[in-house]
């Protein structure tokens, strides 16, 4: 098995936000020459493949989740020229390109649902859910938007709601209807033809909703300080049992194509329902994405619940993975603080699975606090105050101390952080044991380690908060632990015992603190927030 691997198991996914990594002509947003200019350092850093979040026409209401053209290039990020030279420079490099598709929605301007729109009987009315008021005039059921309020807007030109599980302006697509299937998947077919090697399915656990529109139930969890869309649960407009079709239709288009082809899942599910993700005989995504390690509780024993629960019901033959941060949540060191955000490097990089790193975790950024007056993010527009906005993790890459800290040489869509000091690409070039440093020696470490890419897991212990797991490979095995606390720990020695025969000793490979490479140690001694890789003998 391990040695047949495909590229999507055993290499590292790296997310570039397009608007936030490199601007090239000094418009204050990034662009896809940005991103060419700065594949040697993606190559460098070791990755191997990138995610693109969308890069289509779309009059950015949802920053390009609002999809106008689905087989274009928005004229901010460059052309089809510049898509063509990018995915050339980087398969030249060895690196694979992951696009963006939103297939749950379309922009409002999209010409489809200018046309649907336009009347009750208009060719492709039906491509989007519309329906008729309630007998008292306001929308047809109780469900919210992702975004806050109703999520049901009126048309008054042909006096029908339409649904939209985000904005008014990104009306959902009828994916019951098999035509709007049939010019999605042709969308697929576009971009794989140019080269594309794989695709991150936007919000795919939104794409059906009940037929018959009943209510959502009210959710007793709820305060008024959590997201407005949560006040109910969504069992009528998530995660409904028609979206395993439509993947395995997606994946089928991917299978057609020459070289392998990754379909990957945007769903925010229990890891029992998201199991169903990869499809009947594995033939849904190669991916579904796991975002647990960014809501479980940071110690050891939690994570290590959660990879024993996730390994276990993991379906034959499946393959997991790992996400630690995107441009929708609160950066990893904000959440966890600089020093475990070490340990959660680490820890991405030797669990058994795909990880994906977000732009910017990297060198550690943190979320930047954004003036009122600044405010992009929709969501934090239309929900204010309750710290839903996104904007914070969406900043520019901060690659030196230069004007607009060598991201644009205009001022950046969004701000900088108040110091940049520490906490560039350039500085922690040069410091021996920063964040990307540890990065690098823990990409280049799993490139070069078979038993940490593709190999077995092991749980040993999650005694004393740190966490203990082996990873072996043939003869190869590999001890990873984790001190998830501030104070240093020695691991007790039933534990200690536990440790199939190593007898407490090994060659550390790699510390979080990059001080002792080479080092032997007598017993699982770990300093506070320490991390360590051990070769077992
Ligand atoms: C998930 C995306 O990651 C998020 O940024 C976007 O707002 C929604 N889907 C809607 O497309
Ligand atoms: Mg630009």
């Amino acid at each position: 098995m391990p040695d047949q691997s495909k590229w999507w198991q055993s290499g590292v996914i790296y997310q570039v936000y397009p608007r936030s990594f490199q601007d090239s002509d000094g418009d204050g947003v990034g662009d896809l020459p940005g991103i060419l200019a700065r594949l040697d350092y993606l190559a460098e850093l070791g990755i191997d493949a990138i995610w693109i979040s969308p890069i289509y026409p779309s009059p950015m209401a949802d920053f390009g989740y609002d999809v106008a053209d689905y087989e274009g290039i928005h004229p901010t990020f460059g052309t089809l020229d510049d898509f063509d030279r990018l995915v050339a420079a980087a398969h030249a490099r060895g690196i694979r390109i992951i696009l963006d598709f939103v297939p749950n929605h379309s922009s409002d301007r999209h010409p489809w649902f200018i046309e649907s729109k336009s009347g009750r009987d208009a060719a492709r009315r039906d491509w989007y859910v519309w329906r008729d008021a309630a007998p008292d005039g306001g929308p047809p059921n109780n469900w919210i938007s992702e975004f806050g309020g109703s999520a049901w807007s009126w048309d008054e030109t042909t006096g029908q709601y339409y649904y939209h599980a985000y904005l008014p302006e990104q009306p959902d697509l009828n994916w019951r209807n098999p035509e709007v299937a049939a010019a999605l998947l042709e969308a697929l077919r576009f971009w794989f033809a140019r080269g594309v090697d794989g695709f991150r399915v936007d919000a795919i656990h939104h794409l059906f909703e009940d037929e018959n529109l009943r209510d959502n139930p009210p959710n007793p969890e709820w305060v008024p300080t959590m997201s407005p869309a949560r006040s109910l649960i969504r069992t009528r407009t998530m995660d409904q049992p028609e979206v395993h079709d439509a993947i395995m239709a997606m994946r089928r288009v991917a299978d057609s194509f020459p070289g392998d082809r990754v379909m990957i899942g945007e769903a925010y599910l229990p890891i029992t329902r998201l199991m169903a993700y990869y499809g009947v005989d594995l033939g849904g995504f190669q991916l579904p994405f796991n975002f647990h390690l960014m809501s479980t509780a940071w110690n050891a024993q939690a994570v290590s619940t959660l990879v024993e629960t996730y390994e276990a019901a993991l379906p034959a033959g499946g393959w997991p993975n790992w996400v630690l941060g995107n441009h929708d949540r609160s950066r990893v060191a904000s959440r966890l603080g600089p020093a475990q955000a070490r340990i959660a490097a680490m820890l991405l990089l030797t669990l058994r699975g795909t990880p994906t790193l977000y732009q910017g975790d990297e060198i550690g950024m943190t979320d930047v606090p954004i003036p009122p007056e600044r405010v992009c993010d929709p969501w934090e527009k239309r929900v204010p105050g309750l710290g839903l906005g996104r904007d914070p993790v969406r900043t520019p890459m901060q690659w030196d101390e230069g004007e607009h800290a060598g991201f644009s040489n205009a001022e950046p869509w969004l701000p900088l952080p108040p110091s940049l000091e520490g906490m560039t690409v350039s500085s922690q070039l040069q410091q021996p044991a920063s964040m990307l440093q540890l990065y690098g020696n823990l990409l280049r470490l799993r490139r070069a380690e078979p038993a940490l890419s593709v190999g077995g897991y092991r749980a040993i212990s999650a005694e004393e908060n740190v966490l203990a797991f082996e990873r072996f490979h043939q003869e190869r095995r590999l001890l990873i632990a984790l001190n998830f606390d501030d104070h240093a720990k020695t691991l007790p020695q039933a534990d200690a015992k536990t440790l199939p025969r190593a007898d407490g000793v090994g060659r550390i490979m790699l510390s979080s603190y990059l001080d002792e490479k080479a080092s032997a140690r007598r017993s699982m001694e770990l300093r506070p927030s320490e991390g360590v890789i051990i070769e077992l003998e």
